[in-house]
């Protein structure tokens, strides 16, 4: 899918493909140092952070085990209440294990640090987060993410897994919606 397929209801291509392609570079390489000799497991949350996970895996040199979970926030319809429910748990047990959680966007972070708080309950040995967009003007509470692609303006993005409705996700790059699409 591209720029052409999705015509106006794209303003403006925020990341292009190269750009995500080259942080996840560097990204991987300093996970790689960091987790050297490392039993690591990284947790995807569905659905947004399936491309990162696939293009940031391929990328480490690390040996890696890979599982994933479904989360929702709970109640309002609207993300954002905190409240999340799991829709899908994890298959693997965390106890002990160095945890590296994979997501797409940190929006307001409510839902990383629920995530954070629940998966260290489980008694893990570590558990750090990257994420391949922050929005730090959305941010409600302050979550510690360790390996950042790209911090962005706090605008309605889609693309590199981010969806309007469950569209768009496939979208190689990261393009601000217009508010046409959306109003
Ligand atoms: C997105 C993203 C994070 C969350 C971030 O998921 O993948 O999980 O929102 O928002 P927050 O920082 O405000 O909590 P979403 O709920 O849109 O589900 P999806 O991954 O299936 O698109």
């Amino acid at each position: 899918m591209d720029a052409a397929d999705v015509g106006r209801d794209l303003e403006e291509v925020l990341l292009e493909a190269e750009d995500l392609d080259r942080r996840l570079g560097e990204m991987a390489a300093e996970i790689d140092a960091d987790y050297a000799d490392r039993d690591l497991l990284l947790v995807g949350v569905l659905k947004g952070a399936v491309m990162v996970m696939a293009d940031l895996t391929r990328k480490l040199h690390t040996k890696v085990t890979m599982d994933w979970m479904a989360v929702s926030s709970y109640g309002s319809g609207t993300k954002s209440s905190g409240v999340v429910r799991i829709l899908k748990d994890l298959d693997a047990d965390i106890h002990g294990r160095h945890v590296l959680v994979v997501e797409d966007i940190v929006d307001s972070g409510l839902t990383l640090s629920w995530l954070l708080a629940n998966l260290r309950s489980r008694g893990a040995a570590s558990v750090e987060i990257a994420a391949m967009l922050r929005k730090p003007a959305a941010a409600k509470v302050d979550v510690d993410v360790r390996y950042v692609g790209f911090d962005i303006p706090n605008d309605f993005v889609v693309g590199y897994g981010l969806d309007f409705d469950e569209l768009y996700r496939n979208l190689p790059f990261v393009a601000k919606l217009a508010s046409r699409a959306y109003e």
